[in-house]
């Protein structure tokens, strides 16, 4: 008999499927396999040298101790800078919360804005963890599919189709994880005019803002009339400065909802790494040509790969706009059976990628829909040329 229950709220979570891939592809590799790794999250670039440099001079001036719980103000200020830069929204100190990741900023903006049975608006495909979050509050995930006509992009039309009684609240991401979908200024106008109208708050995770190609504009929902004090738009320097493991994220909005986060975070977290938001404000203050460089290579690859894919057997893909994701739709080979094994979905081919052709790409169910998968771009020229060969060749040879 088990002694400890565990409670239900977090019995019922799912791990994230994006990191249960690829600890199964990192396990494969640590056996020795040369799986190509076309699953993680995470930039493939160290941190610049200047903000290492940033932590260890923080360590050595002695900024070892606690924070303020939402950050020490010279970092909330780099903030309300670049978020005037970045999205013309003009933000006060007081209205920045400055927490361990943007995965943690959503955490503390869901806890404290999603109410008890609150529907909330969820557009498909969908970053794993938003469901889990809001389930974690109590909410009720109302997810929103997009017309296939419109190549990813969400129209405000889906989204009221989808609401109902129960919506108070709307989940955007643009760029999107997985399906590097942005959404254009006059949706967002759009979408803002619903919020307006129906009273919903909005969360928007802006966190691959700066990741946009060709000549697409990043614009932030927080722009629109009425909308800066009914959004809480979520940030970080893990994604746009390849800090990753350095555990910054950050949120803005009106300061009562702010206030109320950095107060559940100083019960939980208090404040986020010390010498980390010293390396963020390098980050955010220092020369920004590196996001430029890393710009630029994954803009290469994307094309690249886009172009790669177009020519796989039973592979389609719109080319994503921004973040460093390709949606993959394998609808095609539904039903098929490749090298005697049988394809219901893109859990089997990821699978059987992994296990046969030794490379590694996350399956969509996690996200919404089970017959896409996503590559992340994340990875040099090589290694993606290598696994996309993989692929194409598992598929091409597979029916014979
Ligand atoms: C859409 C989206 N939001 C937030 C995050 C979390 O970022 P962080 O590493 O800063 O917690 C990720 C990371 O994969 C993401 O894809």
């Amino acid at each position: 008999m088990e002694t400890m229950k565990i409670a239900e709220r977090v019995g019922q979570l799912s791990p994230s499927p994006t990191m249960a891939v690829d600890a199964k592809a990192k396990a494969l590799v640590a056996a020795g396999r040369d799986i190509v790794n076309f699953g993680a999250g995470e930039p493939d670039f160290d941190t610049p040298e200047n903000i290492r440099r940033a932590a260890v001079e923080a360590m050595e001036h002695g900024h070892t101790r606690y924070t303020a719980v939402g950050g020490i103000q010279a970092l909330k200020a780099a903030i309300v800078d670049r978020m005037k830069l970045d999205s013309g929204v003009a933000y006060h100190p007081d209205e920045i919360l400055v927490s361990v990741g943007a995965k943690h900023s959503l955490y503390n903006a869901m806890m404290t804005l999603v109410k008890p049975g609150d529907g909330v608006l969820l557009p498909v495909p969908y970053w794993v963890t938003y469901p889990e979050q809001i389930r974690l509050a109590d909410g009720l995930v109302q997810p929103v599919a997009i017309d296939p006509a419109h190549h990813n992009e969400l129209h405000a039309q889906d989204l009221l189709k989808n609401a109902t009684r129960a919506t108070r609240g709307l989940i955007l991401n643009s760029p999107n994880n997985p399906s590097g979908a942005v959404i254009g200024a006059q949706t967002l106008r759009e979408i803002a005019q619903l919020a307006v109208d129906n009273d919903w708050y909005v969360i928007s995770d802006e966190i691959y803002g700066r990741l946009v190609y060709d000549d697409t504009e990043q614009v932030s929902i927080a722009s629109f009339p009425g909308m800066r004090e009914r959004t809480v738009v979520i940030n970080g320097v893990s994604k746009a400065y390849a800090m990753t493991g350095w555990r910054i994220g950050y949120a803005a909005g009106p300061k009562s909802v702010i206030t109320a986060m950095s107060n559940l975070q100083s019960q939980s977290t208090s404040n986020p790494a010390t010498i980390s938001q010293y390396a963020a404000l390098q980050a955010l203050t220092g020369p920004q040509q590196v996001v430029s460089e890393m710009h630029r290579e994954f803009d290469r690859r994307r094309r690249f790969a886009v172009s790669r894919i177009q020519d796989i057997k039973g592979l389609s893909v719109v080319a994503p706009k921004g973040a460093f994701y390709l949606w993959v739709n394998m609808s095609a080979w539904v039903g098929s059976t490749l090298h005697g094994r049988k394809i219901l979905n893109a859990d089997d081919l990821a699978l059987a990628w992994l296990e046969d052709a030794e490379v590694s790409v996350v399956p969509g169910s996690g996200f919404g829909m089970p017959e896409y998968f996503r590559i992340s771009y994340a990875t040099s020229m090589d290694r993606l040329a290598t696994g996309l060969d993989r692929m194409a060749e598992y598929l091409e040879r597979g029916q014979a």
